[in-house]
């Protein structure tokens, strides 16, 4: 049984997830609260092995379906070995991309098909979906930009698409969060990174007032 919260963050390269990632993290331990991040691909080593398939900038004859079917393996390993049996420990599982991913880059940047790219994603996540995903909206130009001003973040082979592909990226995860509001909380990463965490911060005390009471 689920006790603990799946929260998802999702975005382009560059949107700025992982350092609110840290933040929401940090936030959390100051306040006791049991929380783990991680991320997709990757997370556990299975998976970090097969993330080093995939990014590897010298693979480039994979084919597009080779990668999606390649992003779902990792995400089904990362699940049944980390993020399911951390909720159901009660633990919040805060992680940088999930299912969304790969309907965006995959399903439509790369033309795949959204809803191709879900039916294998279902047979990998088995009706598991997270309680928020929160999606960073971002001019793929600046993310690109921030990418480049990194020294520290290494460039992967899908950061060596050209800008159109990062438009449809963003176009992409622009529709599915139109059908999916229900589940998905859009907010604009061009934002200073303080303003962006306050958002966050909000968004998950609305969140955890309904599922866990918890003192923060
Ligand atoms: P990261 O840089 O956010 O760790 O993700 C690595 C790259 O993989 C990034 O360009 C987004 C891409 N990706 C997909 O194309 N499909 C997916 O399902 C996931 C999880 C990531």
């Amino acid at each position: 049984m689920k006790k603990g919260l799946f929260i998802v963050f999702e975005g382009g390269d560059g949107s700025g997830k992982s350092t609110a990632i840290n933040s929401i993290y940090d936030w959390f331990l100051e306040n006791k609260i049991k929380c783990i991040k991680t991320r997709e691909p990757g997370g556990i080593k299975i998976a970090e092995d097969i993330r080093q398939v995939i990014l590897d900038k010298n693979n480039t004859a994979m084919d597009g379906r080779t990668e999606a079917l390649l992003y779902a393996a990792a995400r089904r390993q990362h699940l049944v070995e980390k993020v399911i049996p951390a909720l159901e420990d009660g633990v919040i599982v805060l992680c940088d991309r999930f299912v969304d991913s790969s309907l965006a880059y995959q399903g439509y940047a790369r033309g795949l098909g959204v809803d191709e790219v879900m039916s294998i994603n279902k047979f990998a996540i088995d009706g598991y979906m997270p309680d928020i995903s929160i999606l960073f909206d971002i001019d793929p130009k600046i993310g690109l930009q921030r990418i480049n001003n990194n020294d520290d973040r290494e460039i992967n082979r899908l950061d060596l698409e050209k800008i159109d592909f990062h438009e449809k990226v963003r176009e992409g995860y622009g529709i599915i969060y139109s059908n999916n509001k229900d589940r998905m909380i859009k907010i604009n990463a061009e934002k200073s990174k303080e303003q962006i965490v306050a958002e966050i911060k909000d968004i998950i005390i609305s969140k955890l007032d309904t599922k866990i009471s918890l003192n923060i």
